[in-house]
């Protein structure tokens, strides 16, 4: 349904500048670990050099989970915050809710249109208008490595899930823990869809987290995901309940582990500890074919005032600007969302990531996570987390598992 919505013009800025209003955003997000608050602050940094009074409320806590419910209390209580880390179908649950502006003026004005793949734009549009600005594309689907821990122990980058297992075992012989795992829900959802697209398929994928389709779900191959996450869990350390990913991610660059299988954010952690791809962490993606991705984007709410209203559309302005695309993701770990942002001075790990999303796309097989909100709506994708995370963390059957999915998805449509 269409809501009445503050428009965020273009013109704002120019208009503001007139009456003294100076551009200001309350930005909440959830990017806390080292990797993610050098990134964040690229932006911070930019709204500062353009005039804009930035306040920071950062929610912690990896995937958002936490920064949600945050949110979900402010606005319940009349009281947005300007501009919100915000993606994938949840971006269009708070636009039913009337509380988003439209931001159309500005990208208009900036030609959003010509510079971002139609895939990534559906993603900001609501109806007939953009609602929200993207970042970056982030890659899920990556299994991380110590470079030495790998060569020390003649183990290559596993090709498959049986590679994979053999490789783990090999190194728990040897002392090594074989997977940085942190037992948070949408670990185990990340981990889940990495192992369910190899095993799936990119059409069975699409079938089961996209469709929702019920053989799929209840399918031998999903029982198939389930006996391999079981797998999985004999190759994590006893310690893993409740840690954070990038503690996860840390392990891995110090030798405990061996791999992480995480989103390219895990990148974003060594190269801000100083580690260099290729030479002390090596990436590649999951066993399997076809590209999940996690596009982090930023919604404007619904605010009173003109120096906010200018925050909001200096802040839309400047996240698709060429420059911040280019920075921003070279601290991130992902690439830039435009398409004509130069991947020169990116790593070997952001080529394969560029290369493989546009083969991945004239293949059919560029996927959106559902453990990172780019899939279902929230009560579809929180009804398989639950199921996968119960899953992992008890004696539960694959068999069991697979009739629990089939029953909470179709509870939750
Ligand atoms: C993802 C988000 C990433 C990264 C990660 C860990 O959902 O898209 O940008 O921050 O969570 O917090």
């Amino acid at each position: 349904m269409k809501k009445i919505l503050t428009t965020v013009s273009a013109g704002a800025l120019f208009i503001a500048g007139a009456v003294h209003a100076e551009p200001q955003a309350e930005v909440l997000h959830w990017w806390t670990s080292g990797g993610e608050a050098k990134s964040v602050a690229v932006l911070q940094q930019e709204f500062a050099d353009n005039g804009g009074t930035w306040t920071d409320m950062p929610v912690a806590g990896g995937g958002g989970d936490a920064a949600m419910q945050a949110l979900r209390a402010r606005v319940l209580a009349g009281n947005a915050p300007t501009a919100v880390q915000l993606k994938g179908p949840a971006i269009q649950e708070w636009y039913e809710e009337g509380v988003l502006a439209d931001i159309s003026a500005v990208a208009e004005a900036q030609g959003w249109a010509d510079v971002l793949p139609a895939s990534i734009a559906g993603h900001m549009k609501c109806e007939d208008i953009w609602c929200a600005a993207p970042v970056n594309v982030h890659r899920v689907d990556w299994i991380w490595a110590n470079a030495d821990v790998l060569e020390s122990n003649g183990i290559a980058m596993p090709t498959s899930w049986d590679e994979f297992n053999a490789a783990a075992e090999k190194l728990q012989a040897a002392g090594i823990i074989p997977l940085a795992h942190g037992g948070q829900a949408w670990q185990d959802a990340t981990v889940f869809e990495a192992v369910a697209l190899g095993i799936l398929g990119a059409d069975g994928y699409r079938k089961a987290f996209v469709d929702l389709d019920m053989d799929t779900l209840k399918s031998d191959d999903m029982v198939a995901v389930f006996d391999q996450m079981r797998t999985m869990r004999g190759f994590v350390d006893p310690n893993f309940p409740g840690r954070d990913w990038n503690l996860a991610t840390a392990m891995v660059m110090n030798g405990e582990a061996a791999f992480q299988i995480m989103g390219d954010w895990a990148k974003g952690e060594f190269l801000a500890a100083g580690k260099a791809p290729g030479e002390d962490f090596l990436c590649a993606s999951t066993p399997g074919e076809g590209f999940l991705y996690n596009v982090d984007s930023f919604a404007m709410f619904e605010v009173a005032g003109a120096d906010k209203q200018a925050g909001q559309a200096l802040l839309a302005e400047l996240i698709v600007g060429k420059n911040f695309q280019k920075v921003f993701n070279l601290n991130k770990g992902s690439i830039p969302a435009r398409t004509d942002v130069s991947l020169a001075d990116f790593d070997s790990c952001a080529a394969l990531s560029s290369d493989e999303m546009a083969a991945s796309n004239s293949g059919g097989s560029l996927l959106p996570s559902y453990a990172h909100g780019m899939a279902l709506r929230g009560a579809q994708s929180g009804a398989i987390t639950d199921v996968v995370t119960s899953h992992f963390n008890s004696d539960m059957s694959s068999q069991e598992a697979v009739e629990q999915l089939a029953a909470a998805v179709a509870n939750s449509l």
